[in-house]
Formats: structure tokens, sequence, C-alpha cells
């Protein structure tokens, strides 16, 4: 059981003053980290099963990439990129393209900067100014991406919005139209064209589709393949680009680097940030030569390609491929998957459970599929004090992404904490 003392209060009453705007789970004042074990400011330890967000899938203190961060910081910290030339930039930019099969590239600092740079260069390249997004959909906090994010009340009650029709994902655990799949013909992939296209924003007006691969803040939300065979297949048709956001499901997380690989499609552009940086910020849009044609000047920044984000960066991919992180993440999330199915057997409380690789989600439900979303974060709070970080994601999901390196002993201790906060509120 873990003790907190004045020591985090007092940062968190700091934290309080000063701070704005953030929502934290739970009172964790973090202090140090190695490998998928988090440490408090009390020397409290904790198996980490969220990677800070899906981003440290290399794991905390990766030696690699501290040694690459380390030797560039005695060189030079940073260089305007967007005025002089730097080899190591490029490298990354190399790498990038190298793993991904696109030819460009656009260095930036985060996910929703990834996002912005493909929502204005999709607009540019069409010379059209509106989007489909969908429910559900998480893009980022600027405005550009909180458009495309899938809470029109979000929108509405705030901030000024670009054009963005919104339609249904594939949630199949809760149908939005009460069917079931097979037998549904991806009903609601084909709402864009059926509906959309016909009497909201046509086909000619719309200058993508934007789609996660996999929902993540949305609640961990697996679509069928046939899902985004269908949307390259509306885009291929009517003339539309698509973009993968593979914020959050990119390197290698679902196995493949990029998430959309296990779905055969390829997106016209690709958002990646989170994990590519091994914990130091750091964003990218890819695409092609024929589509990233903006002329100089069109789309620049301050940081991207900064000198130790793109020595963290590189050495991060390197890592990742040279431990072969993908099929880590593959036989690690089986086993994950395989675990938690079981304890659905044993926990009605678990109406769900789904994922690809390290991304997983367990949708936590009363009778009648009703989202148990107290009894979710009360378990998320209750593994915290056993010693396990958990994050909720969506109504009631808690997800299941823990560092790609992460041991099957860390794994099953991680598993038992959350088994017994199970059992403290299956009856309340
Ligand atoms: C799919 C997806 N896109 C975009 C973002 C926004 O990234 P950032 O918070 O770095 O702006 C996130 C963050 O959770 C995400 O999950």
């Amino acid at each position: 059981m873990r003790k907190i003392t004045n020591i985090s209060r007092d940062i968190i009453d700091r934290d309080n003053k000063v701070v704005c705007s953030l929502t934290r789970p739970y009172d964790l004042v973090v202090d140090r980290a190695e490998g998928s074990t988090i440490y408090d400011v009390e020397g409290n330890s904790y198996i980490d099963f969220a990677a800070s967000v899906a981003v440290m899938n290399i794991g905390y203190n990766c030696k690699a990439v501290k040694k690459a961060v380390c030797s560039q910081l005695d060189k030079m910290v940073h260089c305007g990129f967007s005025d002089f030339y730097a080899e190591i930039p490029v490298k990354l930019a190399e790498k990038l393209c190298g793993m991904t099969g696109y030819d460009k590239v656009f260095l930036s600092n985060s996910g929703a900067e990834a996002v912005e740079a493909a929502m204005k260069l999709a607009f540019w390249y069409t010379k059209r100014s509106n989007m489909i997004a969908f429910y559900r959909a998480f893009h980022g906090r600027t405005l550009g991406a909180l458009s495309l994010s899938g809470s029109k009340r979000r929108h509405k009650e705030h901030f000024p919005s670009l054009g963005v029709v919104h339609s249904h994902y594939a949630y199949c655990y809760r149908c939005p139209f009460n069917l079931e799949y097979p037998g549904c013909g991806i009903y609601c992939v084909e709402e864009i064209e059926r509906t959309i296209f016909k009497r909201e924003l046509s086909p000619e007006d719309t200058a993508a589709i934007a789609v996660e691969p996999i929902q993540g803040e949305g609640g961990f939300i697996v679509p069928p393949v046939e899902f985004h065979k269908e949307l390259r297949r509306i885009c291929d048709e009517n003339d539309v680009l698509l973009i993968a956001d593979e914020i959050q499901s990119g390197g290698f997380r679902t196995g493949k680097f990029m998430a959309m690989e296990n779905f055969g499609v390829r997106a016209d552009i690709v958002c990646m940030s989170k994990s590519i940086g091994g914990g130091i910020p750091l964003g990218a849009t890819l695409s092609t030569d024929k589509i990233m044609s903006w002329e100089p000047g069109a789309h620049a920044n301050t940081f991207g390609g900064n000198l130790l984000a793109a020595a963290g960066g590189l050495a991060t991919l390197e890592f990742m491929e040279s431990r072969k992180l993908g099929e880590k993440a593959v036989e690690k999330g089986n086993y994950i998957m395989k675990r938690l199915n079981e304890l659905k057997d044993d926990f009605p409380l678990i109406g769900d459970v789904r994922g690809i690789g390290l991304m997983i989600g367990a949708e936590l439900v009363e009778e009648n599929k009703i989202p148990a979303a107290q009894k979710r974060d009360t378990i998320v709070k209750k593994a915290l004090d056993g010693g396990l970080i958990l994050l909720p994601a969506g109504d009631s999901v808690i997800r299941f992404v823990p560092p790609l390196i992460i041991s099957r002993t860390e794994i099953d201790k991680g598993l038992e904490i959350f088994e017994s906060a199970l059992k403290s509120v299956q009856d309340l």
C-alpha cells in the first residue's frame, strides 16, 4: 500500500495555485522512472500500464536514447532548422521515410501540431476547406485538431470550429445502428456516402477524411478491417484525401510501425508523435512528394527539427527496430488479452476486451451494458494504491498500454493488482 506524505501534498497544493486546466485522475507526484516502473516523491514504486499515455514505448531511462541526447547536448541544443541546415534532423526524416515508405516529413513538437500540419496541407493541396472526422475521435486540443475531435458539445460551448462533419466510427460493441458485424456490411462507414455526401457536405468540398486507426481517447475502439478499407475506397472514388492519425497507435504499439498496416490501408497523410520521441517532444507529418509539394515557407515553425529532439527521435526509432519492439508488442499484447478475457469470464463488470498488440482496452459495464464509469474510476484509484498505474479512456474503459519492453513478471504482477482492484468494487 502506498504511503503519501506532505511532500506530495505540498507539490499538489502549489500546482493547484499556478498550473491551470489539467485533469489528473489521482494524486501521483512522480520523481523518477526506470524501465516500466515509476517512483513517486515518497519512494513508492508503481508498475506502469499507461506508458505516460502511450509515449514511453521504449521504457523509461533508455540508455541508448540517453546517450544520443547527451552527446547532442554537448554539441548544440538547438538551431533554427527552418533557417539553417543540420544533419541530425535530416537523418531523422530519412529514417521516418524509410520506415513508412512516405517521401517527405514535416517535423514539429506534438501530436496536435502534427495534425494541424496535416489539415493545412490537405486544405492547401485540394483547395477545399472542409473535412470529415468521427464521433469519439480525439486529435488534440489546438483549434484545428479540436474541430476534428468528436464531441460537438465541446466545440459549441467554447470554441469556433473549422468545417468538419462527423460520422460514425465502427464501435461494434455499441453499434450506433444496433446492427451486428459482419452482417451489418459496415453500414456505419457507408453513412458517409449515403447521408453526408448527399445532405451535408459534397465530396467536391471535402479535403480529407481524418481517422484514428484505433480510437484511443474515445475508448480504445478497434474497427473491423473493412471499415478502413471502405474509407480508402470512398476517398479514392471521391478524390478525397485520407489522413491517418497514428499519434497514439503508431510507434510499433500495435506490432506494426503504423497501426494502419494492420488494416492493409495506406493513408495519403500520416500524423505521428508521442512514442517516436522516446519522451522528448516530437511530432511528424508525413506524405508523398506529390501531396507535400507546398512551396517553401507555406508552413514552418521554430522548434521543428530541434537538435535534441531529432537526436532522441532517431535513437528511439533505432532502438525500437533493433529490439524488435513490434514483435514484443504482439507477443505481450496477446498474453494480456488472453488474461483479460479470462478475467472477463469471472467478472461481469468487464463487458468487452479489445485491442491489437499492446493497445488494449477493457470496457467496464453494469447490467444492460450501462457504462460503469464510477466503478472504473474507483478501480483506477485502487490499482494505484496497490502499485499499478492505469489510465481511463472513453466513458468507462481502462486502457492497457504499458511500455513495449515490459517483462512478463511485471505484466503478471500488474494484472494481479488489477484483479484485486476489480474484486474490491464488483459488489459495490
Ligand atoms: C490520436 C491522438 N491524436 C492527437 C493527440 C494530441 O497529441 P498532443 O497531446 O501531443 O497534442 C492525441 C493525444 O492523446 C491522440 O491520442
